[in-house]
């Protein structure tokens, strides 16, 4: 197997930042309220699901030190393209002025770990550099005026770039699932909103979370003692709490971006992590627990290690373009 390595990240945000006094100040909400059942703050609105991708697109390329022609692979999750057709992937593909493959990828708010665990292995079967973007622009299918979901849903999006290598695997462990059972407790109908049964989804989503990084945990034959960072979903400071506490995790390792984020659906763990990373908590070596639910209901959990196997030697001048 070929291993693989994250060597860029980024990150993208509109520019409105709408607080918790903004929705105070038109609907039947407190700031407390929120803070108290769900740990948001501000979270971002604007922009397009394809112009948020390319940014975080092209910072993380920069932070790699890449050009867009040497990925070969771009994989785009996102509940929320710009059109039916074509993929938003096909945009971002043009913009970044990327080569080979490109596809949108759907798995709600799981959407992100699906994607990077996606574009592992086909970097095991042969591509070379892949950018995993994960992108939203929720609030265009949340309805602003209720309380429930306005204050929760926002945009945002976030990106790494993984390079093929020799050596040990990039992901660890990893585990993807789906119960289609409870499409029912949150789902969008076309030119619609977002339904959502809250306390019903909350329930679900920590044991679905608990359950999933166990199962990870296992696999890789370790215990949450070993993991420098956890990377959950950033749906709700109280689930991750939960899921942080059953697991036995010290809250000193979670990722937090919720508070200035919302929930920024797929982007929302790529967000986390970027700014983890940013803000030099990751060291070489270290394992991430990626751990992620969403509509459908989908989970997705995945060890990662940060750093690991070093990167080929530089290709020499006029041995061809780079692979
Ligand atoms: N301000 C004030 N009161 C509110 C607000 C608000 N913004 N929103 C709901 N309430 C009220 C409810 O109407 C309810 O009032 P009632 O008792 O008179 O009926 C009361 O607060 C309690 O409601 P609950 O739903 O029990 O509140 P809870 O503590 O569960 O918090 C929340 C609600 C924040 C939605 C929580 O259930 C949650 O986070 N659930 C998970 C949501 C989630 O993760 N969604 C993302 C899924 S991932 C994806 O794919 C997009």
């Amino acid at each position: 197997m070929r291993g693989a390595r994250i060597t860029g990240w980024g990150i993208a945000l509109p520019d409105t930042v709408v607080t918790n006094a903004d929705y105070e100040a038109r609907l039947d909400t407190t700031d407390s309220w929120i803070v108290e059942r769900t740990g948001i703050k501000e979270r971002r609105h604007g922009g397009t699901t394809s112009g948020l991708a390319v940014e975080s697109g092209q910072r993380a390329l920069e932070r790699a030190g890449r050009r867009g022609e040497e990925i070969d692979l771009l994989v785009l999750a996102t509940t929320t393209p710009d059109q039916a057709v074509p993929a938003t992937s096909s945009w971002v593909h043009n913009e970044l002025g990327c080569r080979g493959a490109a596809f949108d990828l759907n798995a709600a708010c799981a959407g992100f770990v699906y994607g990077l665990v996606t574009a592992v292995a086909l970097l095991d079967a042969g591509h070379d550099r892949a950018l995993v973007v994960g992108s939203d622009t929720l609030s265009q299918i949340t309805d602003q005026n209720d309380r429930s979901t306005a204050v929760l849903f926002a945009d945002g999006a976030g990106a790494l770039v993984v390079e093929a290598t020799e050596g040990e695997p990039l992901i660890v462990a990893h585990d993807l699932g789906l119960d289609g059972s409870l499409t029912r407790i949150l789902y969008c109908d076309r030119g619609s909103f977002i339904v959502m049964e809250g306390r019903e989804l909350f329930r679900r989503a920590v044991r679905a979370t608990v359950e999933s990084a166990e199962r990870v945990l296992k696999q890789a034959d370790i215990t949450v003692e070993d993991i420098a960072l956890f990377v959950p979903h950033q749906a709700n400071l109280r689930i991750i709490d939960a899921v942080g506490q059953r697991l036995g995790i010290d809250p000193a390792r979670y990722a937090i971006s919720l508070d200035h984020t919302g929930n920024t659906s797929a982007a929302s763990c790529a967000i986390a992590l970027a700014e983890a990373a940013n803000a030099g908590r990751l060291a070489d070596g270290d394992l991430i627990l990626f751990s992620g639910f969403g509509a459908g209901m989908t989970w997705a959990s995945a060890i990662v290690r940060w750093g690991g196997a070093p990167m080929p030697p530089p290709v020499a001048a006029g041995a061809g373009a780079p692979g």
